[in-house]
């Protein structure tokens, strides 16, 4: 059945899996020609983190309307209420092209976890992915890049598609540190749970000095890093790297998505306080 609770959500999520399953079938094409077929093939995600805003009688309305609003498949759309909404939401998704993610799970499967959430919890009502390692986690509750890497692999175990956040501090940045920070974000995922993990897997560049501040990295310098990501996967798995959705995040609007998804690189958007409003969020959703 379709949009069941624990059988992959409200929609049929077209994993790094399974289309790279159809590139594998082409016979040793040039680097270039494969690369363009792989753009071409990388679904969009234009995923809704709501963080801990909404109520009851405010959540229905705006996913009453996003899911109005988003009618076709050719991109991916997702939202990602507060825990305790979960399941609500799913409600009013289920059956729809509209996807169900959370913003965080435990990195622990079971047990005497005293206000945690577990993967197998958020996949019993109707997750079909969710965030792991979003900077405010890394920031403001001390979450390391081990424990994002053990949450990645925890979402993964239960059939979750975790979208890993990473990016730099405005620090970093200026210190010419942003290719270090996040690569070791990355590493701390790949060394756990191998770079083939990533094929089920989405990576969002949110640059910290980005989100929430209405200073949104341009096309180019998104692009930058999103290139960087991709090789340093394709160092390892060119297929993979190939395959790999990632989303830009950090003060996107309707008036810049569509020249930072036009970017080869970018797949996507994880989108803060403009998914917050049904109409600005279609327009994103429509850029993508
Ligand atoms: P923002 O947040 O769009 O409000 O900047 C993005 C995020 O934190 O995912």
């Amino acid at each position: 059945m379709r949009g069941a609770p624990g059988r992959g959500g409200a929609q049929r999520p077209l994993t790094a899996l399974h289309w790279t399953g159809g590139v594998a079938m082409i016979a040793r094409p040039k680097l270039g020609a494969y690369k363009a077929r792989a753009r071409f093939m990388r679904r969009k995600i234009v995923a809704g983190n709501w963080k801990m805003h909404g109520s009851r009688a405010a959540n229905a309305p705006l996913v009453e309307a996003i899911l109005a609003g988003v009618t076709s498949e050719r991109m991916s759309c997702v939202i990602c209420p507060p825990h305790i909404y979960l399941h609500d939401t799913w409600r009013v998704l289920r059956g729809g092209v509209v996807a169900l993610g959370a913003q965080d799970l435990c990195a622990e499967a079971v047990g005497a976890y005293t206000g945690e959430v577990s993967g197998a919890m958020l996949k019993d009502v109707g997750c079909t992915y969710t965030l792991v390692g979003h900077s405010e986690r890394r920031t403001l509750f001390g979450e390391s890049s081990a424990l994002a890497a053990r949450k990645f692999a925890a979402a993964l175990s239960v059939g979750l598609i975790p979208i890993l956040c990473v990016g730099e501090q405005l620090s970093d940045r200026e210190a010419g540190r942003t290719e270090g920070i996040v690569g070791s974000q990355l590493e701390a995922v790949t060394q756990l749970s191998g770079v083939q993990a990533l094929g089920g897997a989405v990576i969002a560049y949110e640059p910290v000095w980005a989100i929430g501040t209405g200073r949104t990295a341009t096309p180019e310098q998104a692009q930058e890093v999103h290139a960087f990501i991709r090789q340093r996967v394709a160092a390892e798995d060119a297929k993979i790297a190939a395959g790999l959705r990632i989303l830009y995040g950090g003060s996107v609007k309707a008036g810049n998505a569509r020249d930072i998804f036009a970017m080869p690189d970018v797949d996507g958007g994880l989108i803060g306080g403009a998914s917050l409003k049904a109409d600005e969020f279609l327009a994103i959703v429509a850029a993508a």
